[in-house]
């Protein structure tokens, strides 16, 4: 295989390892609004209610294993050193645990931001409104998330990979959200073959070149095993 492989993960990847969507029926957003707990202004306004909401998805995460779909990826990754970028929106950290490297572009449940300094340290699994900054001692730690109105981290390097990428996958994400629903554009415009891989199809299928709507358990694993015999 020589391709230079793009993945964007989404929430769907991990929904069989027992994490819930945000969209989906029953999603997180159905649960709460994110305009309350996923926007600097409602950290802002309300720091203990956006920290309990992160702390119950850090606890969360931190239950759950990795499934045949994020281990297929890792597989994936390990067989073709350099040649598989794998992106996600996730903030969990079952890519990881699964054995694969990953950038993460809406941040990291376990890891801590000061948002005075920018230190990041790994975040203890409740935090505290007004904790204080290991490094810089201010009262101005934050959960590592981008929130709705930031800009998504690693956006250089995530342009650069697309831009040179000859096959771009999008697994288990619904395409609502930008600019990651965007990159099927970018993979596309740089002339690589594309395909989806959700349960259902997304708000961008109809611009990708192939999709298969199945379980990520399913679709995930299949989709690596044609790529290495390939
Ligand atoms: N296997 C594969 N796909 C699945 C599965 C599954 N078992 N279960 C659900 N899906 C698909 C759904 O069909 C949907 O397309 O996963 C997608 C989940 O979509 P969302 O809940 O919108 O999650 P995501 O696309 O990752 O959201 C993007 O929005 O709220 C923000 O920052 C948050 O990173 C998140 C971003």
């Amino acid at each position: 295989m020589t391709d230079r492989i793009v993945i964007l993960t989404g929430a769907g990847l991990s929904a069989e390892s027992g994490l819930d969507t945000f969209r989906s029926a029953g999603g997180v957003w159905s649960q709460v609004r994110l305009e309350d707990v996923a926007t600097p202004e409602a950290f802002a306004r309300d720091p203990a209610r956006v920290h309990a909401f992160y702390n119950a998805r850090r606890q969360g995460a931190a239950a759950v294993d990795p499934n045949a779909a994020h281990k297929a990826l890792a597989r994936l990754q390990k067989n073709h050193p350099g040649a598989v970028t794998i992106v996600t929106q996730n903030v969990d950290s079952l890519h990881e645990a699964a054995g694969a490297q990953v950038i993460h572009m809406h941040g990291q449940l376990d890891q801590a931001l000061c948002a005075a300094c920018n230190h990041r340290w790994p975040a203890p699994i409740e935090m505290q409104p007004h904790q204080t900054c290991p490094n810089c001692g201010q009262q101005t730690t934050r959960p590592d998330i981008v929130w709705f109105g930031e800009i998504p981290y690693h956006m250089e390097r995530i342009d650069a990979v697309l831009s040179d990428a000859t096959l771009f996958a999008a697994i288990g994400t619904s395409g609502q959200v930008y600019p990651a629903a965007g990159f099927v554009e970018i993979a596309a415009a740089a002339g690589a073959r594309t395909i989806e891989l959700t349960l259902e199809p997304s708000a961008v299928s109809q611009l990708f070149d192939e999709t298969d709507h199945r379980k990520a358990t399913e679709a995930v694993p299949a989709w690596v095993d044609r790529l290495l015999a390939g």
